[in-house]
């Protein structure tokens, strides 16, 4: 896994804490910005959407993925989360899962006070369920 540079984090951090004002949270109140960093060096964004039919809300980082994705990015090599909280917030359980699909790569945790969390993709979900393991129960 790579690291990111300070100004990498920076970039991501600031795109992430923009497009936290973009998300659509009326049921909770709880904003969240996420942004991606493509092996193409391109930067991708995308915030939490919620629903009246509550179960159809989708979190920040699954909006980013998807739109680094739709984008033709070839593999993902860094996230960065943004939210109003002290300490800064984790993924919820079914994005880490998501992000898992994109293999291990650092992940900023961070907030309106500028506090940052640096952790990964792995440290964050653990003997994860990969597209490796498809793969093996397939042989
Ligand atoms: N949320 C995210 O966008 N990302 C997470 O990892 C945790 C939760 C959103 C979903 C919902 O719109 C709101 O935060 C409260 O759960």
């Amino acid at each position: 896994m790579a690291d990111l540079s300070p100004q990498t984090i920076d970039r991501l951090v600031e795109a992430a804490s923009e497009v936290r004002d973009h998300a659509h949270a009326p049921y909770s109140s709880f904003t969240v910005g996420a942004a991606v960093i493509d092996t193409q060096g391109r930067v991708h964004v995308g915030c939490n959407v919620e629903n009246a039919s509550y179960g159809l809300s989708v979190c920040a980082e699954r909006h980013a993925v998807a739109a680094a994705v739709s984008a033709g990015g070839q593999g993902i090599e860094g996230l960065a989360v943004v939210t109003d909280t002290s300490p800064p917030t984790s993924p919820c359980g079914a994005c880490r899962q998501v992000l898992v699909e994109f293999g291990d790569f650092p992940v900023i945790l961070a907030n309106l006070e500028d506090d940052r969390i640096l952790t990964s993709v792995a440290e964050l979900l653990p003997d994860a369920f990969t597209p490796e393991s498809l793969v093996k129960g397939q042989e």
